[in-house]
């Protein structure tokens, strides 16, 4: 069974306008997944159906084999997380440390748990420093950590982070890389975020949905997705620039094995050299 699974989803929003025509997605056990578009491609929409914010037009949402219904929806929400695009949505505590316990707090859990949870949620998203700080006055990256603290204070099974790296810097990028897959490998979380960014994908990513105008147009892995340019420059996106240069190279003629992430394109080029040396 599948952690989530859409079939044939579809969403139209008022005045007939296409969210989702036809989506079929599929999020295993303690994957990481992106979901991939340019600009209205679709991807909050899919994301407001893995917890019943939306409801499908048609096509069904499956959460562990059930769809979403009025019974279960608070069960649905504890296992799948989700952290929308702005923050401000869902920030609304004094404290940055009341905020993260928020969650922790509605689930009924005793005061030393959710003191727990919410140094553990702190941690992991590297803002222990912030904890008495008013969340309002926190720059935009800073507020997103602590949306994302929230969510995971919840300890989700699948976590669903729309658009992470909009608005962080590049050391905010390098370190939502590093927890996604620290959730990831440690906890054993699954973990599903979208981005148009396409270059940090191949080291935060298993699997890859590519959307285009509400269906998705491709999935697969780095070598099924990266290697075709073609496709993603149709639906407005690049292939990252480590795979976009070793292409480039292999089509001169250099004998150089494909990559995706830094550590694997470095050794290659470096047994290139050797090769060559
Ligand atoms: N509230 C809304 N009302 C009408 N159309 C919407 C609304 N939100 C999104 N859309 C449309 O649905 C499509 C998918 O949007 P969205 O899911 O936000 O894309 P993405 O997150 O990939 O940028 C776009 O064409 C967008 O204009
Ligand atoms: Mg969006």
């Amino acid at each position: 069974m599948h952690l989530i699974e859409t079939r044939n989803l579809t969403y139209t929003y008022p005045g007939n306008v296409t969210g989702l025509d036809g989506v079929n997605f599929i999020a295993p056990r303690n994957a990481r997944i992106a979901v991939i578009g340019a600009n209205g491609a679709g991807k909050s929409t899919l994301f407001k159906h893995f917890n019943g914010i939306f409801k499908p037009t048609s096509g069904s949402v499956l959460v562990r084999g059930e769809p979403i219904t009025r019974e279960n929806i608070r069960e649905v929400r504890r296992f799948v997380g989700v952290v929308f695009q702005n923050p401000d949505d869902q920030i609304f505590s004094p404290t940055v440390e009341q905020d993260v316990a928020f969650g922790p707090i509605n689930l009924g859990l005793d005061e030393e748990t959710i003191h727990h949870r919410v140094e553990e949620a702190l941690r992991v998203v590297g803002i222990e420093h912030l904890k008495d700080r008013v969340p309002h006055h926190l720059s935009g990256g800073e507020k997103k950590r602590v949306a994302i603290a929230g969510i995971i204070a919840m300890e989700p099974q699948v976590l669903v982070l729309d658009e992470p790296t909009a608005g962080l810097d590049p050391q905010g990028v390098r370190d939502l890389v590093g927890f996604i897959n620290s959730l990831s490998r440690n906890y054993g979380m699954t973990v599903i975020f979208s981005t148009h960014d396409v270059s940090l994908v191949p080291e935060v990513a298993d699997i890859i949905y590519v959307m285009h105008r509400g269906r998705v147009v491709a999935e697969g892995d780095c070598d099924e997705i990266f290697t075709r340019p073609d496709l993603l420059s149709s639906v407005r996106l690049d292939v990252p620039v480590l795979p976009k240069l070793i292409s480039s190279l292999r089509d001169q003629g250099v004998d150089i094995t494909m990559a995706y992430t830094f550590t694997e394109a470095e050794k290659q080029f470096l047994a290139a050299y050797r090769r060559n040396a």
